[in-house]
């Protein structure tokens, strides 16, 4: 079984694809980071040589070698969000996340693209969303229990100036596949959101072929 699971900063996408694939037992990769590894390899680089040196870095990307904590930071958020915006970073990423999904037994994935271009044909896609403020609220409080004080009213600005890069991603297909299933999340927490989107799974697949 595959799961695409895309949505904005902080929508809780990582937790649930994390839940997600603990609950159904499958691989889970968070495309993310790859974005993120790119971006920070590049981040004193000139703008002159950015864009070639970005497209050389996802080139020789070792995905056994991503380390969510270190990439986890704000401003290499800020730098995924900028390499992700050249074509041949996207390109280079790709095979590696196709072939992820399309392991034997399935995956779980969860990034801005992966319903609708990574995994176009996976089993389920759930789209994560929730409010901004919710957001910022959640980032700002994770960022806090982590040391790094940013405050919820850079947070906020912070996930609006993404979204609005993200959504306007010229190389990115960052919207709703058409069969997602909505889930927000602004009013649920985390045990809340993830029981919702085992429902979810649990009810695409029972409306699968050969699920009778
Ligand atoms: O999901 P996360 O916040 O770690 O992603 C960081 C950035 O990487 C996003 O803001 C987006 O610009 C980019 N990204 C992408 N496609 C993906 C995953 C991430 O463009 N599948």
């Amino acid at each position: 079984m595959r799961i695409a699971i895309d949505g904005p900063a902080a929508s809780g996408k990582g937790t649930i694809a994390k839940g997600l694939a603990k609950t159904f037992n499958l691989p889970h990769l968070d495309t993310g980071l790859l974005y993120r590894a790119v971006g920070l390899t590049v981040r004193d680089v000139p703008e002159l040589n950015f864009e070639e040196e970005a497209i050389a870095a996802a080139r020789s990307i070792d995905p056994s070698q991503l380390d969510p904590e270190k990439l986890g930071r704000a401003k290499v958020a800020k730098l995924a969000s900028r390499v992700a915006r050249i074509p041949k970073v996207r390109e280079a990423l790709r095979d590696y996340q196709v072939n992820f999904a399309n392991q034997p037994g399935g995956a779980v994935l969860d990034g801005r693209d992966i319903g609708t271009t990574i995994c176009p044909d996976a089993e389920v896609k759930i789209f994560v969303t929730a409010s901004p403020e919710t957001r910022a609220r959640r980032r700002a409080d994770q960022m806090a229990s982590q040391g790094y004080d940013i405050g919820y009213d850079e947070m906020l600005r912070q996930i609006e100036s993404r979204d609005e890069a993200d959504r306007n991603n010229p190389a990115g297909a960052f919207y709703v596949a058409d069969e997602a299933h909505l889930l927000d999340t602004s009013q649920l927490d985390i045990e809340a959101a993830l029981r919702a989107a085992i429902a979810i799974v649990n009810q695409a697949m029972a409306g699968q072929p050969g699920s009778e």
